[in-house]
């Protein structure tokens, strides 16, 4: 009989990196039955359904519906629901992505009930424990009995972690292995015609963390950078939920819909989100994934953090940490809008394959 493999979704960076496994897997003809569980962390449409969609995924074998609430309710609730679907479907492996909550809640249910826990883009460190992800990165690692690594810093990490280097397996990037598919499979995408965007013609911004979005003071000198680049190039805002939140919350939201240039969007899918980067002038963010998407798509992009876990995507791609102070990002803009611009290499194994490898070793060593 076929093995089974599980893999956990939850929040929208999920998605891209289990799609292509998903994929991987399928093409071994029936070698291996792989199931999607979704937790529902994510739920609303543009946050989750748009990407099985996008991505081209199958509907979950099981669905959580766990939802929203502070990271112990949501964790205890990933865990609870997620035991019972391992108690009914007895994986032979649960596969975890990334550095979420449901990362950690599933990777810890599905070890305690001995069933051996793979974790995607493990190794990765930011060294700042302030971060939730961070928290979920080290407890992830510390329970998982293989780690799949993205770039050489995570076989850095997890080397002076004591992990036997039997269990650790450099295998490159799956979100990248979306992104090329995409790339190479999708047709043209409208959205730079139905925002009203020329190629090149302007900045894309996200912004979710919450050091970044959680405080007020914080929050207002970040629109108000916006609002004064937008003077002199369009920036393209698509909002995720937490951020329209806080915006809302703060009163910030009407300085950036009243602010001549800037665009606000909700949160764009997949194949809209990929053109967005591709076509921007350069990109600034927080977030994790779109500091390796820009990378690999070789568009500039500003990091508004004081660190990253992904510094592959300093030293060799296009990236640039910039300190989230307003005075440092005016001047980081101000340098890139001029300025000559980063030229970046791809970094190693981001070649679209990654899964393939994943799907290889779980078959030949893991199952
Ligand atoms: C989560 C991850 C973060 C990741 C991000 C990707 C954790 C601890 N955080 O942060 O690492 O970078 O996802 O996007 O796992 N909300 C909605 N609709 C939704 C989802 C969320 O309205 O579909 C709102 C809710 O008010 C919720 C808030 O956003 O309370 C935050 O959601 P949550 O999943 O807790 O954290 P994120 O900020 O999305
Ligand atoms: N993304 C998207 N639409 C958006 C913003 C981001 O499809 O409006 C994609 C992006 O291309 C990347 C992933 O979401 O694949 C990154 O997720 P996010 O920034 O939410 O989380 P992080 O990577 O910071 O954990």
């Amino acid at each position: 009989m076929a093995k089974r493999v599980l893999s956990v979704v939850g929040a929208r960076p999920n998605f891209m990196k289990i799609a292509p496994i998903h994929r991987a897997f399928e093409a071994l003809d029936g070698e291996v039955a792989h199931g999607i569980v979704h937790t529902g962390q994510h739920y609303d449409a543009v946050m989750s359904d748009a990407f099985f969609e996008d991505l081209q995924m199958p509907a979950p074998v099981a669905f959580l519906g766990v939802g929203s609430g502070s990271h112990a309710r949501q964790t205890a609730a990933i865990l609870v629901a997620f035991e019972e679907v391992l108690l009914d479907q007895r994986p032979d492996l649960v596969l975890v992505a990334g550095d979420v909550n449901s990362t950690v809640a599933c990777a810890l249910a599905a070890t305690k009930l001995g069933v051996p826990v793979g974790h995607v883009e493990a190794g990765l460190r930011s060294f700042d424990r302030a971060m939730p992800e961070e928290i979920n990165r080290m407890a992830t690692d510390a329970i998982s009995d293989y780690a799949f690594v993205t770039e050489p810093s995570g076989l850095q990490h997890l080397a002076r972690e004591g992990w036997d280097p039997a269990k650790v397996h450099f295998i490159g990037n799956p979100m990248i292995d979306s992104q090329r598919y995409a790339l190479e499979t999708a047709p043209p995408s409208p959205v730079l015609r139905d925002l009203g965007l020329t190629p090149g013609g302007y900045v894309l911004v996200t912004l979710h963390r919450p050091s970044n979005v959680d405080d007020e003071a914080q929050l207002s000198a970040l629109v108000d950078v916006l609002v004064e680049l937008a003077a002199e190039r369009q920036v393209v805002l698509p909002l995720h939920p937490r951020t329209r939140g806080r915006l809302e919350g703060f009163g910030l939201l009407p300085r950036l819909e009243g602010a001549e240039g800037v665009v606000l969007s909700p949160p764009q899918g997949y194949l809209r989100f990929l053109a967005l980067q591709q076509h921007a002038d350069f990109v600034i963010t927080d977030s994790g994934g779109v500091q390796e998407e820009t990378t690999a798509l070789q568009v500039p992009c500003l990091t508004c953090r004081t660190t990253t876990e992904r510094p592959i995507t300093c030293s060799l791609g296009t990236n640039t940490l910039v300190d989230p102070d307003p005075a440092a990002l005016r001047v980081a803009i101000q340098a890139t809008l001029s300025g000559p611009r980063k030229v970046g290499k791809i970094p190693p194994l981001w070649d679209g394959q990654a899964a393939t490898r994943l799907a290889r070793i779980v078959v030949e060593d893991i199952l």
